[in-house]
């Protein structure tokens, strides 16, 4: 088998591609066959040691693959070689074998192409996880999404739409707005990359001006950074403001503004939540893939990779270029 290797902290120009021995079946594991392999921002932090999970050295990154099953390990039941499963691996997925516990898996519909199912879960799940069991996401209700063309942020715009929502989605360049245009948002912004206090106030008129009424509803954060702020100053009373992720920093709030607007600010952290909620998971889960075969949903997928060339797919992401999603395609 092959990996991507992470020997030493650092940039995607240190994985190294590694010959390794294949893998041996293993006791309650499953061994996987990877065929795609989905990129995913805290793919990028990993591998620097910048991340919450640290695995011991020498590891491959990605975390969610889709692939084959080529041997069942001892007591795992529900799984026989041959069957085509998506799973979050949390890291090892830069690889042609994999080991999966088989609780982490899910068997791929048919009709989903490898390359889907290896964009699937992770986004969709935290975006459906956010706008339905943390914002109560209503139809009529507006939207509005920071880094809107991202990985969580696209499936969050297709999510919004197939909830009701009217969506705003707000993100740093024209091409990415005419992506978010082209996968169903109502209306645009496009901020600069960098926010002085001026540019806050205006980004702050401007979702405003395209929520009407009072303001916008629902925040969907997946940026943070000087981003945060405005958009909170832009809620609705009772607005719902949601934490998802930091790309641009971690922000600070005053929290006199959560007074003034009545409004909430609500954690997402959809790994735990899947982890203390399997049944709910399980539901939300069941959900996306229903609109996935109704064609409500389907990862945007913009870049693909071999897997030899996973630094150059993970440069993309952390340079802020990517749109929708990028896929190691694993021969
Ligand atoms: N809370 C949870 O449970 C959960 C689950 C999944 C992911 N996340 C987090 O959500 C965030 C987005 O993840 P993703 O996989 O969707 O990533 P992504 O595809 O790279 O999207 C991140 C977006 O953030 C914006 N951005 C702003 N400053 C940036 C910077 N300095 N570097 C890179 N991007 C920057 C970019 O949009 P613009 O250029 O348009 O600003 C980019 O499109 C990450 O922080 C991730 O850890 C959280």
């Amino acid at each position: 088998m092959k990996a991507m290797l992470s020997t030493a902290p650092g940039g995607p120009e240190t994985l190294e591609l590694t010959d390794l021995p294949d893998l041996e079946p293993k006791k309650g594991q499953l061994v996987v066959r990877v065929r795609a392999a989905g990129l995913n921002f805290p793919d990028t932090l990993m591998i620097r040691d910048l991340y919450q999970m640290k695995p011991p050295r020498p590891f491959a990154p990605g975390g969610e693959i889709a692939g084959d099953v080529i041997a069942v390990g001892e007591g795992v039941k529900g799984y026989t070689e041959g069957d085509r499963v998506l799973a979050l691996t949390g890291f090892g997925g830069f690889a042609t074998q994999i080991y999966v516990d088989p609780m982490r898996a899910v068997k791929i519909p048919d009709g989903m192409p490898y390359e889907d199912a290896a964009c699937f879960i992770f986004t969709y799940g935290t975006s459906l996880h956010a706008l339905k069991d943390r914002a109560d996401l209503k139809a009529g209700e507006s939207l509005l999404i920071l880094g809107a063309a991202g990985g969580v942020g696209a499936a969050a715009i297709e999510l919004g739409k197939a909830m009701g929502a009217k969506v705003i989605a707000a993100v740093s360049s024209e091409e990415k707005a005419a992506f978010c245009r082209k996968i169903g948002a109502d209306e645009t912004i496009v901020y600069p990359r960098e926010l002085d206090r001026d540019a806050q106030k205006a980004l702050s008129s401007e979702i405003k001006k395209l929520a009407g009424g009072e303001g916008v509803d629902v925040v969907y954060d997946a940026v943070g950074g000087a981003y945060a702020e405005p958009a909170v100053r832009a809620l609705a009373w009772e607005g719902r403001f949601l934490v998802v992720g930091f790309p641009a920093g971690i922000p600070k709030l005053p929290l006199n503004l959560t007074l003034l607007k009545g409004c909430q600010v609500v954690g997402v952290f959809w790994g735990a939540a899947v982890a203390r909620d399997p049944k709910g998971h399980a539901a939300n889960v069941g959900q996306l893939f229903q609109w996935y075969a109704e064609g409500k949903i389907k990862p945007q997928i913009s870049a693909r990779y071999p897997l030899d060339q996973a630094a150059d797919a993970l440069n993309l992401m952390q340079d802020r270029k990517v749109m929708g999603k990028v896929v190691l395609e694993i021969d």
